[in-house]
């Protein structure tokens, strides 16, 4: 609420935040009564739609990183690593240090850990991807707890002191932020888990941009489910218009977000599977009539998918012009090979950085609609599937 308290002392209005009397003070001032107006500070606007956009340029997207230490456990236990910081640190500095990573990446989403992490020659992490033309970017919620009161639900926590942790990110470097919740379809939605899910989300991002940082709006319809690709299309319309709805009610400026939404598939366990083209053609459907084109970018999560799905999935959204770029922000899809290639062995990490730039540029390529899944490896086209996955 900064910003409301900034512009009304801005603009000498004395009155509280609330709208009637905003509308007293605009009677008396001449202005047709019930003319609402948002109140919000200009403060980073404009250095918010420039990161946006920045973000969202042809032919990139986002390398997503953010894994809990916990998660990032799971991905190192895959080929055998311990769980510690060196063995982190090692896996994110393979990653942030790629050279040509940035033809093909804009942003890349950090743990809290990375942020403020060196690589082993004691360089930060957030300068090896500046370097590299890479904007650092950071996850700010604190994870899912059950709901109460709904059916075996979940929301994310995070939004208590998210303001100054907000404002230290952006002095270790960060511009951009994430903020995933998740959506069941098999446990409802309940409108309760629907309201809390996009209510967090839009006080997130009015935090975000109070701070000089681009929120990513991530409602994550989860993949778990037998429900046909109608069923999701359907909740997907339902969890956007609330979104939406939350957003304007917090006056967030939609030219400075980014969107990171599930495609539109059938649910994991649906035995009729979906065509690329069937994807491309619900999600499209489902973002055309939710989502602003004054949004500068829809930067889809993987969600299991494998990592030749996402990428012919998002090939065939871009077969013809969209209102706003549509990309991918993959943590999975964009990692799997990268890791196997990688093995933690010294010897392989050149190989390792080989791999991250081949998923980089299909991607690339699928973001420009030009992708084709010739001459893929086997192994990128497995899925990646977990039920209930945590992040
Ligand atoms: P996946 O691409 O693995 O679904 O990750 C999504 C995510 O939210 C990472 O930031």
């Amino acid at each position: 609420m900064a910003a409301a308290v900034a512009m009304q002392q801005a603009s000498g209005l004395q009155s509280s935040f609330c709208g009637a009397s905003l509308k007293q003070k605009a009677a008396v001032s001449g202005r047709p009564q019930n003319v609402a107006f948002a109140v919000r500070a200009a403060g980073y606007d404009e250095e918010l739609i420039k990161t946006a956009r920045t973000i969202a340029s042809p032919g990139r997207g986002i390398l997503a990183i953010d894994e809990s230490n916990a998660t990032c456990g799971k991905r190192l236990a895959s080929i055998g690593l311990e769980n510690n910081e060196v063995n982190r640190q090692a896996y994110r500095q393979l990653l942030c240090t790629t050279p040509g990573l940035g033809e093909y990446i804009s942003g890349a989403i950090m743990f809290e850990e990375t942020l403020y992490q060196s690589t082993s020659d004691g360089k930060k992490m957030v300068d090896c991807l500046v370097e590299g033309g890479i904007v650092p970017g950071i996850k700010v919620d604190k994870g899912l707890v059950p709901l109460a009161g709904s059916n075996e639900e979940s929301w994310c926590q995070g939004l208590d002191g998210l303001a100054s942790r907000t404002a230290a990110y952006y002095k270790q470097g960060a511009r951009f932020a994430k903020w995933r919740t998740v959506v069941s379809i098999p446990n409802g939605p309940s409108d309760l888990a629907v309201t809390e899910a996009a209510w967090g989300l839009a006080r997130y991002a009015a935090i975000c941009q109070d701070t000089g940082l681009v929120p990513i709006v991530e409602p994550e319809v989860l993949l778990d489910g037998s429900h046909g690709i109608d069923r999701t299309l359907e909740v997907a319309e339902k969890v956007w218009s609330k979104v939406f709805y939350y957003l304007g009610e917090n006056n967030v400026l939609l030219e400075g977000i980014l969107l990171k939404p599930s495609m539109v598939t059938p649910g994991a366990e649906c035995p009729e599977r979906a065509t690329p083209e069937q994807v491309a053609e619900y999600t499209l459907k489902m973002l055309r009539r939710r989502v602003p084109p004054a949004v500068p970018g829809i930067m889809f999560l993987s969600g299991g998918q494998s990592e030749v799905e996402a990428t012919l999935n998002l090939n065939a959204m871009n077969q013809s012009p969209n209102p706003w770029h549509v990309s991918f922000s993959y943590a999975r899809a964009l990692q799997n090979s990268v890791l196997k290639t990688w093995k933690g062995q010294p010897e392989n990490l050149e190989a390792a950085k080989k791999a991250l730039l081949v998923r980089a540029k299909a991607n690339s390529l699928a973001q420009l609609g030009k992708y084709s899944a010739e001459g893929e490896a086997k192994e990128a086209r497995e899925g990646m599937f977990v039920k209930g996955y945590t992040y």
